[in-house]
């Protein structure tokens, strides 16, 4: 009912274990935690806004050998189901992903010590992807303002503040990206939004090298060319277009917005880029993970 959809919008956000998320989503946590893995799923872990989408089309490419036609057999939302997904409406993430067939893409934005444990007992294989928190956070902005399943995100400027304290859902972008970090291991690729961005093509590579997959040089072309931002900006079953304008209304920012690197300069003001700057330095301390700013 209208009522219902009216449940998961715009509401303030729960806490589960200390990280702040959706209410509908912590109700579902049960189903969540005693999530079955199979040993062949691939799991996608990202921040939110830091490039899952553009990794799970490339990855539903690769599974298909690069025939476009089978990827677009419903919407990226679909064939990579979202694991921790609960809105009052429709099957969640847990549900679709029980109907799926192996080998299974799955999609979270799980904090790592949130992993139900089952992915780690079956030693499934993960690509966790991360972007600079300072396109991050714009872009995460402008999400809250389309997608109203997010309180409301205020001004940039108290919606920043709010970023780096990690009162925001899925909660601190440092922990997030450090603590996927500390967890890098034989199983897991940790790739950059900005390193796709510069060489995809080596950056494709690398995945398939993970994967102990070959694939013809014209099949990686054409992986490159339907996951480029212009082809899947136009692409309805990779765009969020599909979904009921309640829930993301494009009009007011669209899904694919931007896709660069270095956006956040047409919107940081110079005091707010030297109060992040400063912010990012003491968050990353002792972390030899490094980040690329544009
Ligand atoms: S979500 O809601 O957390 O799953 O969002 P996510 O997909 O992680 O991030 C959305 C941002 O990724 C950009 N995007 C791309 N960039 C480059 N190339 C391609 N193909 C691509 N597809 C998606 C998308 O535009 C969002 O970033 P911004 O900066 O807002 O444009």
């Amino acid at each position: 009912s209208a009522m219902e959809q009216e449940d998961a919008i715009r509401q303030e956000l729960g806490s589960l274990h200390g990280i702040p998320l959706f209410k509908s989503f912590i109700e579902g946590w049960p189903q969540v935690k005693a999530f079955q893995a199979r040993p062949d799923d691939l799991l996608i872990s990202t921040y939110p806004k830091s490039g899952t989408t553009w990794l799970s089309e490339i990855m539903d490419m690769i599974y298909h050998d690069g025939d476009v036609e089978k990827c677009r057999r419903d919407a990226i939302y679909n064939r990579v189901p979202f694991l921790e997904m609960k809105v009052p409406k429709g099957p969640s993430g847990v549900e679709q992903l029980e109907d799926t067939p192996s080998p299974r893409l799955v999609k979270t934005h799980l904090p790592v010590q949130l992993l139900p444990t089952s992915f780690w007992e079956k030693d499934c294989k993960i690509i966790y992807m991360a972007r600079n928190p300072k396109d991050v956070v714009i872009s995460y902005y402008y999400f809250h303002q389309m997608a109203k399943i997010h309180p409301d995100p205020g001004t940039k400027a108290e919606f920043l503040e709010n970023f780096m304290a990690g009162k925001v859902a899925y909660g601190s972008w440092y922990d997030h990206v450090r603590g996927w970090w500390e967890k890098k291991q034989e199983k897991m690729l940790y790739l950059f939004y900005e390193d796709m961005k510069k060489d995809p093509r080596g950056e494709v590579k690398k995945i398939l090298h993970f994967l102990g997959k070959e694939l013809a040089e014209g099949t990686v072309e054409k992986i490159l060319h339907h996951t480029s931002f212009q082809e899947m900006k136009k692409n309805p079953a990779a765009n969020y277009e599909t979904l009921l304008p309640t829930m993301m209304d494009h009009s007011i920012s669209p899904f694919l917005r931007k896709g660069i690197c270095g956006d956040w300069k047409n919107h940081f003001t110079v005091a707010q880029n030297e109060r992040f700057d400063q912010h990012y330095q003491e968050h990353m301390a002792g972390s030899d993970l490094h980040f690329q700013m544009e």
